[in-house]
């Protein structure tokens, strides 16, 4: 089930985009993030219908492993131990079902996006089963409503990335809020997958891997993203004052990954073959534990 909830990967690039490449100089982080939000206000809807088939959120608490793919969940238990009452921050955190696994783990979790339409959805189903998640909205560049050194964790997932203007700032922001101690454990899409056109053969390039620069995207409302690299993820963590303990590159769990948003079980096996398709032969995901020291 876990890889079924990720055929929302954001593969768009340049190359598929009919869009002009370059934004306006003058345009700030907190003006792209602005557009973000009604990107992913506007797209709240058809998440919400999407989740509500395949129910996954009213599983995830007994089933924690679902919510998670690139051994984030083992990572998690091998550096922070038992969730039983430890404080949990799930940064833009979407379909929650990060928050619902963690909050089904025995955490105390707070629950931060900056869509306010999908934490409605969220803490709906969250009475509905009965579980406590504290859900704040807000960007992830500016947590001033979170207290300094107040979680044991804090965790992203899935796509997070490249929806933020500004790494340094979210990751400053996420140490700012960890007890000295505690622990960033993320997954996101590898950047070694972004430069690619999204087509099985041939490979293709789209873009330059360090062509990071915000581009605006033509699905739907208009919106930013940003390429990082692996340089600037890892660089931008060692800045925040975080320390890198693990990195873990993997593939994807099953073919759901490389076909798109259809959003039914993975059936075409050989999309998981690098021989057939190359990009499979590249990490998908990135994941990685960092604690504050
Ligand atoms: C691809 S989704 C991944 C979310 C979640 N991990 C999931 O799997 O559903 C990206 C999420 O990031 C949120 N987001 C985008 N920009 C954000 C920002 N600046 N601050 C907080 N959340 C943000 C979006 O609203 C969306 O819920």
């Amino acid at each position: 089930m876990n890889a079924n909830r990720h055929s929302h990967r954001d593969t768009h690039t340049a190359g598929s985009s009919s869009c002009p490449d370059g934004l306006p100089t003058s345009i700030t982080a907190a003006e792209l993030h602005d557009a973000n939000r009604r990107r992913w206000e506007a797209a709240a809807d058809d998440w919400k219908r999407l989740r509500d088939q395949d129910g996954g959120w009213r599983r995830c608490p007994q089933e924690p492993h679902l919510a998670f793919e690139g051994q984030v969940l083992e990572t998690v238990f091998e550096v922070i131990g038992a969730l039983e009452g430890k404080k949990v921050c799930v940064v833009g955190s979407g379909d929650n079902y990060a928050a619902f696994a963690l909050a089904g783990s025995g955490a105390e979790v707070t629950s931060v996006d900056i869509s306010e339409q999908q934490l409605q959805d969220a803490a709906s189903r969250a009475s509905e089963i009965g579980l406590e998640i504290r859900f704040i909205c807000a960007d992830a560049a500016d947590l001033r409503s979170l207290a300094d050194s107040n979680f044991d964790l804090v965790c992203s997932t899935n796509g997070f990335f490249v929806w933020l203007a500004d790494l340094p700032m979210v990751f400053s922001e996420i140490a700012r809020i960890l007890k000295p101690g505690g622990y960033y454990v993320f997954y996101d899409v590898h950047p070694f997958q972004r430069p690619w056109k999204d087509q099985v053969k041939p490979i293709e390039m789209a873009k330059q891997y360090w062509d990071r620069d915000p581009y605006e995207s033509c699905a739907g409302e208009t919106a930013y993203k940003s390429h990082w690299t692996l340089a600037d993820i890892l660089n931008a963590l060692v800045e925040s004052g975080l320390s890198v303990r693990k990195v873990v590159e993997s593939a994807a769990v099953n073919s759901r990954f490389w076909q798109g948003p259809s959003y039914g079980p993975g059936t075409d096996d050989s999309l998981q073959d690098w021989r057939h398709n190359p990009r499979a032969g590249l990490p998908v995901w990135l994941t990685v534990a960092a604690v504050k020291t």
